[in-house]
């Protein structure tokens, strides 16, 4: 039986064109495109193209782009630069939700707890989902950040961010999501559809490499610099650019993203079929949104066990997917998401999360639906 990869969330494989188009940045252009002489003024030209491309298909001005390494730094940037940014100006309350990635959350439990910072974490229905009237009423006169994911990683769902951007615009306030897990499974037409101030992209979601990201920043807004050094980036994030980085997250922003190949309906299906395949095994739930959710992913959680046992059995059987939780020295932290969601903590140390992608196929899925019972069972005895 051939292994199947059901962990499209974490990762994907880099994609052969997007690698073909990273090459000449590894080999001919490996100038610094600070350099003012010949070698490095080719690579300055090569990083203003691939700006002046990417801010093409988002439809935005290439001021407005910057390159990061990843989710994790797009996310800081956008939460500490423009909290502190805030703070300067006597602003210092900060809005989320309590289902946010990590990189979001504990950077603003970083701001609550050494920076003065005052929290607000919204309440989430039981499919974890927050409501724009919980962002209206959260918002203070000083509120200097609102910072609400596009979809969730753990469980794919979807939060109603183009009606939350437009009420924070109204009131004047910053919006920031966390679009990393959107890219490559939603449609996208341009970064404005978001109605966001600052969206977070990340490339290795879409087939391209790892430690690839970007920022989108609206003009006129500048946070403050989170890495400090040389005025690359607008001064916003000093360090050379990694051109060979910045070439594959445009390759894959062009091709995967503008014109996916990710079979949207087949997934839709292929998860929906399986919901209804685990929910009707004893003590299997599903969580997440049925209806508003990434039509690639699919979080349930098994009574009686827990995301290690289940995991590993898995992994036995060729299949790899994921859970929520972290695994640390052989004890399971339940997923933060799910119990904001209300989940129970035994359930919640009791996730797994299949999240399928551009190669998965329908005989994969009659595959795990045959072996799962078993799975299960024996992580139970
Ligand atoms: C929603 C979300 N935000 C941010 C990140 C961080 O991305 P990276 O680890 O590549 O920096 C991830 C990665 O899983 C994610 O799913």
């Amino acid at each position: 039986m051939n292994p199947i990869y059901w962990d499209y969330n974490a990762t994907t494989p880099l994609d052969p064109h997007v690698r073909q188009a990273m090459e000449p940045y590894l080999e001919n252009v490996w100038g610094n495109p600070s350099s003012v002489h010949a070698v490095g003024r080719r690579a300055r030209a090569a990083l203003d193209e691939f700006r002046y491309r990417l801010a093409g298909a988002w439809k935005c001005r290439p001021s407005e782009v910057i390159f990061t390494s990843g989710g994790t730094e797009s996310n800081n940037l956008a939460v500490l630069g423009t909290a502190r940014l805030g703070g300067a100006q006597g602003r210092r309350h900060l809005v989320a939700s309590p289902v946010e990635h990590h990189a979001v959350l504990h950077a603003l439990k970083h701001l609550e707890t050494h920076e003065g910072f005052t929290l607000t974490l919204l309440p989430v229905d039981h499919h974890g989902r927050i409501s724009p009237e919980a962002v209206a009423q959260a918002l203070r006169p000083n509120t200097a950040l609102v910072s609400i994911m596009a979809a969730n990683n753990e469980t794919g769902t979807l939060q109603p961010v183009a009606e939350i951007g437009r009420l924070c615009r109204e009131r004047g306030v910053i919006f920031h999501t966390d679009a990393v897990q959107a890219f490559g499974k939603l449609p996208f037409a341009r970064i404005d559809q978001f109605e966001a101030d600052l969206v977070s992209v990340c490339a290795h979601k879409f087939h391209g490499p790892k430690g690839a990201g970007a920022l989108f920043i609206r003009s006129p807004l500048l946070p403050h610099p989170t890495q400090h050094g040389g005025a690359q980036e607008n001064e916003r994030r000093g360090g050379t650019e990694n051109l060979t980085a910045v070439a594959g997250l445009v390759s894959a922003f062009e091709t995967l993203v503008l014109n996916p190949v990710f079979p949207t309906d087949s997934l839709r299906g292929w998860t929906e079929r399986l919901a209804q395949t685990v929910t009707s095994l004893p003590g299997v739930e599903r969580h997440g949104c049925p209806e508003n959710r990434l039509p690639n992913t699919l979080a349930f959680s098994v009574e009686g066990t827990d995301s290690i046992s289940l995991l590993a059995n898995l992994d036995l059987e060729g299949v790899y997917a994921s859970s929520g939780s972290a695994c640390t020295a052989g004890s399971v932290e339940p997923s933060h998401v799910l119990r904001a969601m209300g989940v129970p903590e035994s359930r919640a140390k009791a996730l797994v999360r299949f999240s399928l992608g551009r190669e998965s196929t329908e005989e994969e899925v009659a595959q795990v639906e045959r072996l799962l019972p078993a799975v299960i069972d024996r992580c139970r005895g």
